[in-house]
């Protein structure tokens, strides 16, 4: 994620709460438009996991500030996986998955030094021929300018629901009623932060992947991009 930002580089934004679909969603249509993906959430994720690692939290911001500017984090997208993240070589792709990792994240991602922090390494994922980028903020703060805008949602349940199974999957111990519990504290937060928080931009369109399947909500996408 390194060189600058090329803006006549076409991004495709999809933003919405957790378990929407957003990275499952967001790395196929990357992948098959041979496009460059951003997860934005891995990136607060990453910044969870440093605090997590040095037994910091949103008192040391100054620190934690200093920690990410000395800090290389590479990605690459996956077909039906998380997305890949290495962090100073350290291949952290299930850690920072963790839900005390989650959790920490969407902590520290009510702090504007942090989000500022992150900001340029957004912006420098946009590259030819194209990015798909997923997050909270992508088509509202990082490209506000972005080509099309998808808000993705799905009912709580839902989302509760595929989170356990990719949790299960990976062998991590889950209790769906504690996910659900922990998903709409996260949310809540998300969206009532005074920074950046959790909205749709007013140009977005919205789907709801509640009764919808992977390959239905790619060809809906697809589909409304290639109408533009
Ligand atoms: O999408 P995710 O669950 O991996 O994101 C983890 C947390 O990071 C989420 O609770 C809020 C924060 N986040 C954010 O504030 N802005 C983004 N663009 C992406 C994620």
């Amino acid at each position: 994620m390194n060189g600058p930002e090329d803006l006549t580089a076409p991004v495709l934004t999809i933003d919405g709460p957790g378990g929407a679909g957003k990275g499952t969603i967001g790395q196929l249509i990357a992948l098959r438009l041979g496009w460059n993906y951003l997860d934005s959430g891995a990136l607060y994720r990453v910044v969870g996991w440093i605090a997590r690692q040095h037994g910091l939290d949103e008192s040391n911001v100054d620190e934690l500030v200093s920690l990410l500017s000395s800090t290389r984090i590479q990605s690459e997208p996956r077909e039906g996986q998380d997305t890949r993240i290495v962090v100073n070589d350290y291949d952290l792709s299930d850690e920072i998955r963790d839900t005390r990792v989650g959790d920490m994240a969407s902590r520290l991602a009510r702090l504007g030094p942090i989000r500022a922090a992150l900001l340029d390494c957004q912006k420098q994922a946009r590259k030819a021929p194209g990015l798909v980028a997923d997050g909270r903020d992508m088509g509202t703060v990082v490209f506000p300018d972005a080509t099309l805008k998808i808000y993705l949602d799905a009912s709580a349940e839902a989302r509760a629901e595929r989170r356990y199974k990719q949790l299960k999957n990976k062998g991590l111990s889950v209790n769906l009623a504690r996910l659900l519990e922990e998903m709409q504290d996260r949310d809540r937060r998300d969206r009532e932060r005074a920074e950046s928080p959790l909205v749709a931009a007013e140009d977005a369109v919205h789907v709801d992947t509640t009764d919808l399947t992977i390959e239905q909500v790619i060809d809906e996408v697809l589909s409304l991009y290639r109408q533009l």
